[in-house]
């Protein structure tokens, strides 16, 4: 497993899958792709080695609307390490809605319990597969053995021993039961063969009892991972209940009740909480956010510094209690960005700071940036464009030079007014389109070039009237 992973996340296939959806920024990918690259290598590494190898966390710095949250968003589909992203600003009203900062910590550790979960089930599936089969064929045609236990267990009641001659002669019984078999196994045969799919049976379903309100627990108790809701749904036995579901419907259920016995919880609970000490990545958006400036040191201030250094303990390296056990963050790897626009990486305290070594800057995206921007990443906006219009039936196509007129009307923009980055595009675009759009179901079966006398009719004007556009670009 480790082998192939190293194998296919080399730095240069991290930074060609970013290419795939990032325009430019090179330092940042290759920055993320490194320290991506030295979590594997350092895994690698004989126990004595790995523990004194700590992580280089990396502070990506840019202006707004460049592709900071974007890198993090694709990396976090590609990484198969536990991997969550959290903005800075939301623990900074402790108390009110925010929550403490060590809950990001509990956050990966859930994640990552979850993933390892998910991967057990995934193995056991097959297992699951066929008892869960077993159990419709049951519900079926019910085996006679219940039957006959329960005039068994009648007895205890009625002080009689089970009438013998109630029961039939053990060759009728033989015969009976070959039929039923054969029976079964003809079933079994149309359930294959998918031919049953709708018919109903009846199964027993767990019902895990459901709490009207969400049960809070006081200050402290998410400290401790402590979920009372959690708490008593454990403790409450789950409630059988039979209910006439399709088959279809049935394997499904069962399929999932079958795979959650099957697999050994706390097991996965130990790996997981393991993982997340050991590959965890945690992604610290708008870092800029909770940074301070200067001395005034009163009201929200005093929040942002408090989160700094709440902050700062974890990276640094402490111990979080969580609902698996304690975990340390020695080892997690923090990722943070900010645009750092009006305060710099110099206003966070001094720690934390330190606790960033290596830097990375991603530059303002430039008239051709934009331009590849429109049409070069996966999915991207024309793209976006023309398959929400092909539903309508609509061929959208844009020509060379109307792409180029748009990026440089947008550029033009995040010059004249705020930058604002490639999210300049998405408010272009809105207006470019804004008619097709709407005309759309009129105007299927067309097609419909947007050639550049189009894009200036429509965008030139608004961005040459300086009132206008502070409203609608
Ligand atoms: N270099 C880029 N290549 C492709 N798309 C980009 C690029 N930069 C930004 N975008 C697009 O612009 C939008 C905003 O980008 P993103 O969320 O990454 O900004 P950001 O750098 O995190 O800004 P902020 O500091 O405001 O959070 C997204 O839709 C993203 O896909
Ligand atoms: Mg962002």
């Amino acid at each position: 497993m480790r082998e192939g992973r190293s194998e296919a996340l080399t730095p240069r296939a991290i930074t060609a899958y970013l290419d795939r959806y990032i325009v430019g920024q090179r330092d940042a990918k290759r920055a993320v792709a490194i320290a991506l690259r030295n979590r594997i290598r350092r895994l690698e590494l004989p126990e004595d080695v790995a523990r004194e190898i700590a992580p280089k966390n990396i502070l990506m710095v840019g202006p707004t609307g460049v592709g900071k949250t974007e890198i993090a968003r694709r990396l976090s589909q590609l990484v198969s390490a536990p991997f969550i992203k959290v903005e800075a600003t939301k623990y900074t009203e402790v108390g009110y809605v925010g929550r403490d900062v060590e809950s990001m910590i509990r956050d990966l550790v859930e994640r990552s319990v979850q993933m390892v979960k998910q991967r057990k089930i995934e193995e056991v599936r097959e297992e699951a597969a066929s008892r869960a089969r077993e159990k419709i064929l049951d519900a079926l045609i019910p085996p006679v053995r219940v039957q006959e236990k329960v005039s068994d267990f009648m007895h205890l009641f009625t002080g009689q021993q089970t009438a013998k001659e109630e029961r039939l002669p053990a060759e009728e019984e033989e015969k009976a039961e070959k039929q039923r078999l054969s029976t079964r196994e003809r079933l079994a045969r149309m359930l294959d063969e998918g031919r049953l799919e709708a018919r109903e049976v009846e199964i027993e379903v767990s019902e895990s009892p459901q709490f009207g309100i969400p049960i809070m627990g006081g200050p402290g108790m998410e400290e401790m991972g402590i979920n009372l809701g959690e708490m008593l749904s454990g403790m409450i036995p789950k409630k059988k209940k039979r209910r006439s579901v399709t088959i279809a419907a049935a394997r499904e259920i069962l399929e999932a009740e079958e795979a959650e016995k099957l697999v050994d919880h706390e097991a996965a609970a130990q790996e997981g909480l393991a993982k997340a000490q050991e590959e965890g990545i945690v992604f610290i958006d708008e870092l800029d956010k909770v940074a301070s400036a200067g001395s005034g040191h009163s009201g929200p201030d005093v929040s942002r510094e408090g989160v700094q250094r709440d902050l700062l303990s974890i990276v640094e390296g402490c111990t979080v209690n969580t609902r698996y056990g304690p975990a340390r963050t020695d080892h997690i790897l923090f990722i943070a960005a900010g645009a750092f626009h009006k305060l710099k990486p110099s206003d966070l305290v001094p720690e934390l700071q330190g606790r960033f070594p290596l830097r990375v800057e991603l530059g303002p995206l430039g008239e051709e940036d934009l331009a590849r921007i429109l049409v070069e990443p996966e999915h991207s906006l024309v793209d976006q464009y023309k398959a929400l219009l092909s539903t309508e039936d609509v061929a959208l196509t844009f020509s060379e030079e109307a792409i180029k007129v748009i990026a440089s009307l947008a550029a033009k923009m995040n010059r004249e007014t705020e930058d604002i980055g490639a999210r300049r595009l998405h408010t272009m675009m809105e207006n470019l389109l804004e008619e097709i759009q709407f005309d759309a179901p009129e105007l299927s079966g067309q097609g419909v070039e947007i050639d550049e006398g189009l894009v200036r009719e429509r965008l030139e004007k608004l961005v040459a009237d300086t009132d206008v556009r502070k409203y609608l670009l």
